[in-house]
């Protein structure tokens, strides 16, 4: 203690000047980053048992020290901690009550270490167990579309381009697409997680330490894969942090347009589906309404998602080595994310088994729009005209449905011979919503048999 000390910082040594209330309140984390806590724990224990290994601290010392921790660490859980923002962050609040608990080893938990390679390390910490979290929900909800789509394989509405009707597929189909987007998304969380698994620790404020460290010892203790193997980019890299939020975006982004399917389908002019009570909300004002609120709001946190990695990136952009105080800024936008994307897609999860069908209304829809005039027209190529001779054909035979207000199923057979005079009496197998899906019978078409086959290969993949 030096005379001169003027707070209990850890730097008072070196300031004449106690901190200025507002500048506390500016610069503290600890109102967030105490979600860190279990994960600083972990990662102070490890390192007190390398140190206590390689003959920094005693066995005593390392004993006590990991017997302190725990007891915070209990406290904490029960609600009993205090945490205290003049102490700034989790790491020196921790720190902080181990002194105060259990004396003089306490203040040799730091030896080798600095904050900059600490809060890394936590936050790769609690990054990777929320990953693991995300998956498990992840799979709930591609189980969630396999079922359903397993049931509507045979059900046929019409498939759309720009929005317009172009051709009937069957919903399974439809829905074994959803199944294909969060395939990858949980192909990408899973790279990401193999970049996130490694340990920062060692790399000290930015260019290593003195003691004689076994870093390899801390990775395998806290279950890292690999070591960070530059002290200096170990410190300042929130890449991995870039890259889930960028992962954790592009779910968000198919959950919205998932959610905007399912909000025009809702709608009257659809009429496709209908959503069960428990996902859906009334008006205030318009007794009759049902209104698909769970999608919306999917669709509209999707923007916050979206936000925390431009946040993010711009967080990083021209920071220069090593460690800045700008990268505190991580968290907030870090901790948003997962939570927002977690808790969307276990909404999502439990909504989609709630999903009534309409059949007939989609049946219906499916018909109209002449969605089978590219069945007519490879028809006719199968019996010998060449395809723009076929698409011209059929398209004059569209134009006289329009004019006669009718549909491609509705001309006879002899105005259909005008148009092309190969036509025979099977071409109304081709002209039928149901013919048309069944003829896209390969890997990838929308054929009920495919949908089947893509529904089997989907549970092997969830099984694995
Ligand atoms: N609270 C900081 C963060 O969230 C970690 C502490 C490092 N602070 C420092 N002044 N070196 O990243």
């Amino acid at each position: 203690m030096t005379d001169h000390s003027v707070d209990s910082n850890p730097w008072s040594g070196r300031f004449t000047q106690s901190m200025d209330a507002l500048v506390e309140a500016f610069t503290e984390s600890v109102s967030f980053d105490q979600r860190l806590a279990r994960h600083d724990i972990a990662g102070s224990i490890a390192h007190a048992t390398m140190l206590g290994s390689v003959g920094v601290l005693s066995a005593e010392e390392r004993d006590a020290i990991v017997e302190g921790l725990r007891t915070i660490g209990a406290d904490i859980e029960a609600g009993r901690f205090h945490w205290s923002t003049q102490l700034e962050d989790v790491h020196m609040n921790i720190e902080t009550a181990l002194t105060e608990r259990i004396g003089q080893a306490g203040k040799k938990l730091h030896t080798g270490r600095s904050r900059n390679d600490q809060v890394a390390t936590d936050v790769r910490l609690l990054l990777r167990e929320e990953i693991d979290a995300l998956a498990q929900v992840l799979t709930a909800l591609r189980r969630a579309i396999v079922d359903l789509a397993e049931r509507e394989a045979d059900t046929v509405m019409p498939g759309f381009t720009h929005m317009q009707t172009a051709q009937p597929v069957t919903f399974g189909h439809h829905l074994m697409a959803w199944f294909e987007m969060l395939g990858r998304d949980a192909e990408r969380l899973a790279e990401v997680r193999r970049r996130v698994n490694r340990l920062p620790l060692g790399a000290a404020a930015l260019a290593g330490t003195s003691y004689p460290i076994d870093r390899a010892m801390c990775a395998e203790l806290l279950g890292f894969e690999g070591l960070c193997e530059n002290s200096m980019d170990a410190v300042s890299d929130r890449d991995f942090c870039i890259e889930f939020i960028s992962g954790a975006a592009l779910i968000m982004v198919h959950l919205s347009r998932m959610s905007e399917e399912l909000i025009l389908w809702m709608s009257a002019q659809f009429d496709f589906i209908d959503l069960g009570d428990a996902y859906c909300t009334g008006s205030s004002i318009m007794p009759q309404k049902k209104n698909p609120d769970v999608a919306e709001l999917v669709r509209g946190k999707c923007a916050r998602v979206i936000g925390h990695l431009n946040t993010l990136l711009v967080v990083m952009k021209g920071q220069p080595l090593t460690f800045n105080r700008d990268n505190q800024e991580d968290k907030q936008p870090l901790f948003d994310s997962i939570d927002t994307v977690k808790a969307s897609l276990a909404v999502f999860a439990g909504m989609l088994p709630t999903l009534q069908v309409k059949r007939d209304n989609m049946r219906e829809s499916a018909r109209g729009g002449y969605s089978t005039a590219t069945d007519l027209a490879d028809y006719l190529v199968r019996k010998g005209t060449a395809f723009r001779d076929a698409h011209e054909a059929v398209g004059h035979a569209v134009r006289l449905c329009i004019d006669s207000q009718r549909e491609l199923a509705e001309l006879s057979l002899e105005e259909l011979r005008k148009f092309s005079p190969i036509i025979e009496a099977d071409v109304f197998d081709v002209l039928t919503v149901e013919g048309s899906v069944a003829a896209r019978d390969h890997v990838g078409g929308t054929a009920p048999a495919q949908v089947r086959l893509a529904v089997e290969r989907a549970r092997k993949q969830l099984q694995d």
